[in-house]
C-alpha cells in the first residue's frame, strides 16, 4: 500500500480506465501523462489516479482534472504532451478538448 504526502498536491488527475477508454488508447496516455509530469519533476504537486467509467464512452479517453472539475474528452497520447503543457503547467482550460466543467450547481458543456 502505497502512502504518499499529499500536502503539496494543487491538482488531482483522474484518468478513466473503464473498457471503452483503455480501447481508445486511455491506458498509453495515462502512462505518458505521468512520464512526462516525473520527466517535468511535478509530482508532488500532480496526484492521479485511475478509474473505471465515468459515463462517457463515446469520447474517451476521459481525463478529469481537480480541483477545477474540468472533464476533458480525447485524451490520446498524441495529445498527452499538449495536455501536459496546457493544462498542468500553463494552467490553461483547453476549449477544444473541454467536455464539461463543473460550477458548483451543474455540469456545463
Ligand atoms: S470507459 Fe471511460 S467514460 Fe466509459
Amino acid at each position: 500500500m502505497a502512502i504518499k504526502d499529499l500536502s503539496k498536491v494543487r491538482r488531482h488527475l483522474f484518468f478513466c480506465n473503464g473498457g471503452s477508454c483503455k480501447n481508445n488508447g486511455a491506458e498509453e496516455s495515462t502512462v505518458e501523462i505521468r512520464r512526462i509530469i516525473t520527466e517535468q519533476g511535478m509530482d508532488e504537486e500532480i496526484h492521479t489516479t485511475k478509474t473505471l467509467c465515468n459515463g462517457r464512452c463515446n469520447d474517451g479517453p476521459i481525463v478529469i482534472v481537480l480541483p477545477e472539475c474540468h472533464y476533458y474528452k480525447g485524451i490520446t497520447p498524441e495529445l498527452a504532451p499538449h495536455f501536459v503543457e496546457q493544462v498542468l503547467k500553463q494552467d490553461e482550460v483547453w476549449p477544444e478538448q473541454l467536455l464539461y466543467e463543473w460550477n458548483a450547481k451543474e455540469m456545463h458543456i
